[in-house]
């Protein structure tokens, strides 16, 4: 169980990301907000080769078509499962600090009991952003009568019936949350399709696939689609692997690139404990410690990163406490001091032991790129080179591959302007 942390541009995705993907011996999951000659283009085509190749593309950062649909509903069946995917919408949108006043836990409850009502029917996500604009319609109370849910249609129907502002101000809160499924072109990717082929996490975890998950950041993306997609795919495989002794072979791995950016999964730190003896191997990739506080809070993100394993600290680490206290898990060494002092009787030498710092905080903020200290269980910290994908032999084969998805995906940008264009000449 990997967490990474390392500054912008100092090669997480060339240096981890990648080479971690294209030796992966089992499926493997990659969420990013990057397309174009990055670990999407730079792996499509090697992993085209060993399994199926699922893109969730809903913003189009890849133009890629959609050739897939995945039931976003499947695992809202159930209130815990119907809490978790609203979850993934609230923490798309708001930082953890601020996702737990009155607005925020209302609307999450909310979406919360119409994603149930809908799952629980078996009614597309559509329906859902029907009801969230017509607060007064009663059918997902009724819906959620008819399937047993009754302290959850009450609640429902306490806040539906509730004063006029109240109910409105958390509807919109709600709304804001489910803001990206209000374009249809995103809602389509979730949304059951007859002509397309469905992704199904159960079937990947013992597959060789790759589920590619795209998105943009920052609110209104849809990075809450993606943070759930990733979320049930762990989850799926955690199932699958208890099913079958155990452990998946060969294992799962889950590159969660951009993870506090794109895969704001905001139980990713309990969910830590339940992978590492499964077979599930997350890699979260993040800019700064600081930035997974801001996702998980302070102990949330203490807790995944005790949970990790394999913990990968990079080059620009900013934040003193967080070099100190790594400069201080480095540990201490003897450093051995001569002094000569001269007097009337002649000289005399005395050495003396002092201890000082492995590494100094500056030292540890002054890594240079390519190298990055390793915290692994039962070992002494470690330095290391990265390796990135473009200095190895492979980078032959890689390199053009890249280019190749990269020239793809500019072509296909550049279809959709031309066809837009005569749309527009000819309106
Ligand atoms: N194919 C390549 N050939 C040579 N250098 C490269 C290549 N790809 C990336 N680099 C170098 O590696 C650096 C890091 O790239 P990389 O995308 O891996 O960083 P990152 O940490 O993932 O960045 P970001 O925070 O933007 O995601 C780049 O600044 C670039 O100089
Ligand atoms: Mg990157």
């Amino acid at each position: 169980m990997v967490v990474a942390i390392m500054a912008p541009r100092s090669g997480k995705t060339s240096g981890l990301a990648i080479p971690a993907i294209l030796s992966a011996p089992g499926p493997v999951l990659l969420t990013s907000n990057k397309a174009a000659n990055d670990a999407f283009t730079a792996t499509v085509d090697a992993r085209a080769e060993v399994g199926t190749v699922w893109t969730l593309d809903p913003q189009q950062i890849a133009h890629h078509p959609r050739e897939m649909w995945w039931d976003i509903l499947a695992d809202a069946r159930d209130l815990a499962g119907a809490k978790r995917l609203a979850g993934h919408f609230v923490s798309a949108s708001v930082d953890e600090s601020s996702g737990s006043d009155f607005w925020s836990t209302a609307a999450s409850n909310t979406l919360g009991a119409l994603f149930l009502a809908a799952a629980s029917h078996r009614r597309p996500i559509t329906d859902v952003l029907a009801w969230l604009a017509t607060p007064a319609d009663r059918t997902p109370v009724d819906l959620l009568t008819d399937a047993g849910h009754d302290s959850v249609a009450a609640q429902l129907q306490g806040t539906v019936s509730g004063a006029t502002e109240t109910r409105d101000g958390i509807f919109e809160t709600a709304r804001q949350y489910a803001s990206c499924l209000l374009d249809p072109d995103v809602a389509a990717w979730v949304t059951p399709n007859e002509d397309l082929p469905e992704f199904k996490p159960f079937a990947f975890a013992t597959s060789r696939d790759t589920l590619y998950l795209l998105s943009k950041d920052g609110g209104g993306s849809a990075s809450a689609i993606i943070a759930a997609a990733a979320d049930a795919v762990m989850r799926a495989a955690v199932i699958v692997a208890e099913r079958s002794g155990g452990r998946l072979d060969p294992p799962a791995l889950c590159v969660l690139d951009e993870a506090a950016n794109v895969c704001r999964i905001s139980d990713l730190p309990d969910l830590y404990s339940h992978l590492g003896s499964r077979g599930v191997i997350p890699m979260t990739i993040l800019q700064s410690y600081r930035q997974g506080q801001r996702c998980w809070g302070e102990a949330g993100m203490d807790a995944l990163y005790s949970a990790a394993t394999i913990k990968i600290i990079g080059s620009g680490i900013d934040d003193a406490d967080f070099a100190d206290r790594l400069s201080r898990q480095v540990g201490d060494h003897d450093v051995q001091t001569t002094s000569v002092s001269t007097s009337e009787g002649g000289k005399s030498t005395s050495v003396s032991m002092r201890t000082e710092r492995i590494l100094p905080p500056d030292a540890i903020r002054a890594l240079p790129k390519g190298k990055v200290l390793l915290l692994a269980t039962g070992i002494r910290v470690a330095m290391l080179n990265l390796r990135p994908w473009y200095k190895e032999p492979s980078a032959k084969v890689v390199g053009p591959a890249s280019a190749r998805a990269t020239k793809a995906i500019t072509e296909r940008a550049l279809a959709k302007t031309i066809g837009h264009d005569d749309f527009e000449l000819s309106a």
